[in-house]
């Protein structure tokens, strides 16, 4: 299996994109570090994980908190005795308006989670895994983080952040073994995304090459190989996975 004997870190994994990679990492065989604010869906995920006959544990964490967010290493190597693989998934937007009508509250709320999120993440992860001398590091960003985002200007600047992080830290640590990429999604069928007004939604689908949305499952596949030993040569990446989208 891919991931026999490792242990996984997936941030926001009590639904959407974060728990379909965290059942497909374990799938693989990797221990799982199930990590949400939502704590039933959480618990949601380990039982679904332990149902197909994986292992995982759930840890409550706010990705914007640091004292929780430095609490998930320690809490992966004392429950499955160390940490391979990381998954900064956590991200938030706001409902879609102007730029001069977006408070100082939705910046910060966005920024807090998205941006100072994934970098108290890496930091945490990224200090182990020097001392460890390997480990691998998903960034999930979005075609927000690459191109304009009309109507989601502080999504848009935090997923440019979490870009500017991945490639930065990649480059930083690259010769120790230790790689970080992203995955890049178009619009994917979840909850983020159901939470849009209908018409939003049918835009999406409409603009898509493919004239469909995208399935979690699909950046789940995109993200364990990026993980895996199959992507060894591979560092500060942004995977885009949009059926087309950007291409
Ligand atoms: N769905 C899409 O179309 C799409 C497209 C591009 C990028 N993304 C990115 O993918 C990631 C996951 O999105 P999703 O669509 O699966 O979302 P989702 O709404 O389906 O699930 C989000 C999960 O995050 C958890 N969460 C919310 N706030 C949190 C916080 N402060 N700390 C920790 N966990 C928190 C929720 O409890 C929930 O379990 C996000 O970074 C999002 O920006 C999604």
């Amino acid at each position: 299996m891919l991931f026999e004997n490792q242990v996984a870190l997936v941030t926001a994994a009590g639904a959407g994109i974060g728990r379909a990679i965290s059942l497909r990492l374990a799938a693989d065989g990797a221990a799982v570090i199930v990590s949400d604010v939502n704590d039933e869906a959480g618990a949601e995920t380990v039982s679904l994980i332990e149902a197909a006959g994986g292992r995982a544990a759930y840890k409550h964490a706010n990705a914007a908190d640091a004292d929780e967010v430095n609490a998930l290493v320690p809490f992966a190597v004392e429950s499955f005795g160390r940490l391979d693989l990381a998954v900064n998934n956590a991200g938030l937007g706001a409902m879609p308006k102007p730029v001069q009508d977006v408070t100082p509250e939705d910046w910060d709320r966005t920024i807090n989670v998205t941006l100072r999120g994934t970098f108290l993440a890496l930091q945490s992860q990224v200090a182990h895994f020097v001392s460890q001398g390997s480990g691998s590091i998903v960034n999930i960003a979005s075609l927000a983080g690459i191109s304009a985002t009309p109507q989601l200007t502080p999504y848009g600047a935090a997923k440019h952040g979490v870009v500017s992080l991945t490639t930065s830290v990649a480059k930083e640590n690259a010769e120790l073994g230790i790689r970080v990429n992203a995955v890049a999604p178009g619009a994917i069928e979840t909850a983020a995304l159901a939470s849009l007004p209908e018409e939003a939604r049918a835009g999406y689908a409409a603009e898509i090459p493919m004239k469909r949305l995208g399935k979690a499952e699909e950046i789940a596949d995109a993200t364990a190989f990026l993980l895996s030993k199959q992507a060894s040569f591979i560092t500060g990446v942004v995977l885009r996975v949009d059926g087309g989208t950007e291409a």
